[in-house]
């Protein structure tokens, strides 16, 4: 395995091609709005000098992932990857549409894999012409800081495919867990339900948006608090994943909360939009509520 292909240059897309360019693969970069793979590279480059400024990795390391990082300008230069890894917007339209466009181009033994934090991975291997060459390789955000990849099969993925799949994550330094292919996986089944809990306590006034995120940073050792988190998650992904554990599991515990689709509605979509249930305009973030 040498050249990896990523669709999608998001936070997402951006953080697996990091790491793979780190850890020594060509790394072809495809976003369907070209300007995204420019800001894409640039927070990459970015992020290794902040890397190579706490010591993690040399300066020359970050220059030589560099220049193993290329633009694919067209979905077609995808054709020499060994292995693909799409990272697109979390909408299972979305993802089938560009494995029905993808898999022409692909070399016959290429495996074909989603970062999908939450849908069916045999639901979306079934519009491919490679069930059994596909699989879930779900890495958690951000992608050069986390140690986890989740590998998920399909009905169909085949052993040659899942160990590939493993051993890539061993080469790129990570941790793998493996989940079976229910909605959300493992982390986001545990995780996301959690964000939820926390947007339903400040809906219903329990707290305040500091005091959630001060009461589980500090009463729980949690990093982040909640509502820090799904603003740096997005709150369009988390809402996508409360909506397909709510549709997949038919369990009234997985409802979104009224507060978290309001939000998304108002396009307050957490850090990247600049605003979520905190506001990030100014120097230090303020909440919104
Ligand atoms: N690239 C490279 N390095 C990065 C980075 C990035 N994108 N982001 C942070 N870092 C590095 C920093 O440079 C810093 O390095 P040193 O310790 O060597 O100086 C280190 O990570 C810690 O960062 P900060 O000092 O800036 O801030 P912090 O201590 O608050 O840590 C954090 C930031 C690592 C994000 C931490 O807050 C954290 O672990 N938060 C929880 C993240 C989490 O839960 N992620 C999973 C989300 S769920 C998911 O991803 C699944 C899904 O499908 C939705």
């Amino acid at each position: 395995m040498k050249t990896i292909g990523i669709i999608g240059a998001g936070q997402m897309g951006g953080g697996i091609a990091h790491v793979c360019a780190l850890a020594g693969f060509d790394v072809l970069i495809y976003d369907i709005e070209p300007e995204r793979i420019e800001s894409g590279l640039a927070t990459i480059s970015g992020n290794l000098s902040r890397q190579v400024n706490s010591e993690k990795i040399a300066a020359a390391d970050k220059d030589a992932a560099l220049a193993r990082l290329s633009p694919a300008n067209d979905l077609s230069e995808l054709g020499i990857a060994d292995f693909v890894i799409e990272a697109a917007t979390e909408k299972e339209t979305v993802k089938q549409e560009i494995f029905k466009a993808v898999c022409p181009i692909l070399k016959p033994d290429a495996i074909l894999a989603t970062n999908t934090s939450s849908i069916s991975i045999t639901r979306l291997a079934s519009v491919t012409d490679r069930p059994e060459k596909f699989l879930g390789v779900h890495f958690m955000n951000p992608v050069p800081v986390m140690q986890l990849v989740e590998l998920v099969r399909g009905i169909a993925t085949d052993e040659t495919t899942f160990n590939a799949a493993k051993e890539l994550c061993d080469k790129l330094g990570k941790e793998t867990s493996v989940s079976e292919d229910f909605p959300a996986f493992i982390v986001n089944r545990v995780l996301i339900p959690m964000i939820n809990e926390a947007i339903y306590v400040l809906y219903e006034g329990v707290g305040s948006v500091d005091g959630i995120d001060k009461a589980m940073k500090l009463g729980a050792n949690h990093p982040m608090g909640p509502l820090q988190l799904a603003d740096f998650i997005g709150l369009d992904t988390c809402l996508s994943i409360m909506q397909v554990l709510h549709d997949g599991l038919a369990d009234p515990k997985y409802r979104p909360c009224p507060l978290l689709v309001k939000y998304v509605e108002a396009g307050w979509l957490g850090r990247k939009a600049g605003k979520g249930f905190y506001d990030y305009s100014g120097d230090e973030p303020k909440p919104t509520r």
